[in-house]
């Protein structure tokens, strides 16, 4: 019966593929100037050709821009998957405590629904773009209302997400594979898990990611997340995907080992996905380094699919590096044709990465201010940058002594400006900056340490210029 079945389904198959073919040959006939590239059935959108393997094509979308009729176009032409940029974060749904505002993220989930795209949740709990009650808050209170806005929000969105980013960027950059220094982190080590834990119980249909970046490669970090997802599955704590952002640029290229790194998570049995691509350049070398990472995802099978940190590079978060497919009129560039060659499995043949596993540095490596001798703080700094702006990380340690308030300055180069700071309180936007502890973080051991961070435009500070404390 089941054989009969299966022969007669794939008979009409084959008569199908028949007529389309006789129409379309006589389409050949007719017009004569209709070219064919690729193969005969080839699919024409990222989304139709991402959904031939089973996997969707995504992208970033601010609510703002849905009025846009180029933007618009585009994005339900091509797109299988919506992520908000900005609109699903603590600062953005919970302005207030206790008061939730939706409006922005429901119009972006209205779309993608309208479109016949799913939803990726983006972001639940996240040291960056809390809302400032949140971030004045500390130890019990801070924990119970993260969980609170974790329970709220997933249950305002229940059965409408494809995949939540619960925990956003949780690990610090560099060597240590430790943890960042956030106001989370310092409610206790297992606010993760406990994030995780509220999110399956609001919303139990939704994958539950952990999302981070330079993990896309294996290093300390991605080190550190994979131990992380190791021991939730060993624990059962609930968690079904990883998050890889996937910010290139010159001074963070696609890493040789970026497929390896995918699979090594994928075999810890949760479900990867490449979350906020985009890549800095142009031309063939932009279009290659799509196709590598396009590839990798296609040689994963638990790799779900891929989604871009925007549509035109005039939309992007780094504009000035031009990393997205289209062009900022909306026109396709090179590295839209390549992904969707690549996708087609016709692509110019980047063969898979097989490079074995390597270790691979911090990008950016930490510059170290040394104390001043006998000083009571030292601060060193750590860079994320691309072209046009920057993410800094500080790490303040207290000297022999316990500290109980610290203040750290720097100066930003001219033409640099502070966006925001975070796990500091910063006077000043350009030129001579100071970064203040905040209430939960001024106390520092002797000898221990505490992070804060802050964002900017133009060109990275590359050292501090003082650290001072008074002793505990
Ligand atoms: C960025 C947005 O694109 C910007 O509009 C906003 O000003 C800052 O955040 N990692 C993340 C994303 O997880 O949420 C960030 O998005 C980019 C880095």
């Amino acid at each position: 019966m089941t054989h009969d079945f299966a022969r007669v389904r794939g008979r009409s198959t084959s008569r199908l593929r028949g007529v389309v073919l006789t129409v379309a040959a006589g389409a050949v006939a007719i017009g004569a100037a209709i070219t064919f590239s690729g193969t005969a059935d080839a699919a024409t959108t990222l989304g139709a050709s991402a959904a031939a393997s089973g996997r969707y094509f995504g992208t970033a979308v601010a609510a703002y821009k849905l009025s846009d009729a180029t933007y618009l176009g585009i994005l339900s032409r091509e797109f299988t998957m919506v992520t908000p940029e900005n609109e699903m974060k603590w600062d953005a749904t919970e302005p207030s405590q206790n008061t939730f505002s939706y409006a922005n993220a429901d119009r972006i989930v209205a779309q993608a629904v309208s479109q016949g795209a799913r939803v990726r949740g983006h972001a639940l709990a996240w040291h960056q773009q809390q809302p400032g009650w949140a971030q004045s808050l500390s130890g019990t209170a801070l924990r119970s209302a993260m969980l609170n806005h974790v329970t709220q929000v997933a249950t305002h969105y229940r059965g409408q997400i494809y995949a939540w980013d619960v925990v956003n960027e949780a690990f610090a950059d560099g060597g240590s594979g430790a943890r960042r220094d956030s106001n989370l982190q310092q409610t206790g080590n297992d606010w993760i898990e406990a994030a995780f834990r509220a999110a399956r119980a609001a919303d139990p249909a939704a994958k539950l990611c952990y999302n981070d970046y330079n993990t896309d490669g294996q290093n300390a970090k991605s080190n550190a997340v994979y131990a992380m997802v190791q021991d939730f599955k060993t624990r059962g704590v609930p968690i079904d995907c990883v998050g890889f952002q996937s910010h290139f640029n010159s001074a963070s290229p696609v890493p040789s080992d970026y497929q390896a790194n995918l699979q090594r998570f994928a075999a810890l049995g949760v479900e990867v996905q490449i979350t906020e691509l985009d890549i800095e350049g142009s031309g063939t070398a932009q279009a290659d380094s799509y196709t590598r990472v396009t590839q990798a995802c296609l040689n994963v099978a638990q790799c779900a699919g891929i989604t871009v940190w925007g549509i035109r590079d005039t939309d992007s978060w780094r504009a000035s590096g031009t990393p997205l497919l289209f062009d900022g009129s909306g026109n396709k560039k090179a590295a839209y044709t390549s992904t969707l060659n690549t996708l087609n499995g016709a692509g110019t043949s980047v063969p898979p990465t097989t490079t074995p596993p390597v270790t691979t540095p911090p990008t950016t490596p930490p510059v170290t201010t040394p104390p001043p001798s006998g000083g009571a703080c030292s601060a060193a700094l750590s860079a994320n940058a691309w072209t046009g702006g920057f993410v800094i990380t500080v790490k303040v340690t207290a000297g022999a002594s316990a500290v109980s308030t610290w203040s750290v300055a720097l100066t930003l180069p001219s033409g640099s400006a502070l966006t925001n700071a975070w796990n500091a309180q910063a006077t000043g936007s350009s030129g001579a900056v100071q970064f203040a502890n905040v209430s939960y973080n001024g106390r520092i051991a002797a000898g221990g340490s505490t992070e804060f961070g802050f964002q900017g435009t133009g060109t990275p500070p590359t050292a501090v210029s003082g650290c001072t404390a008074s002793l505990a």
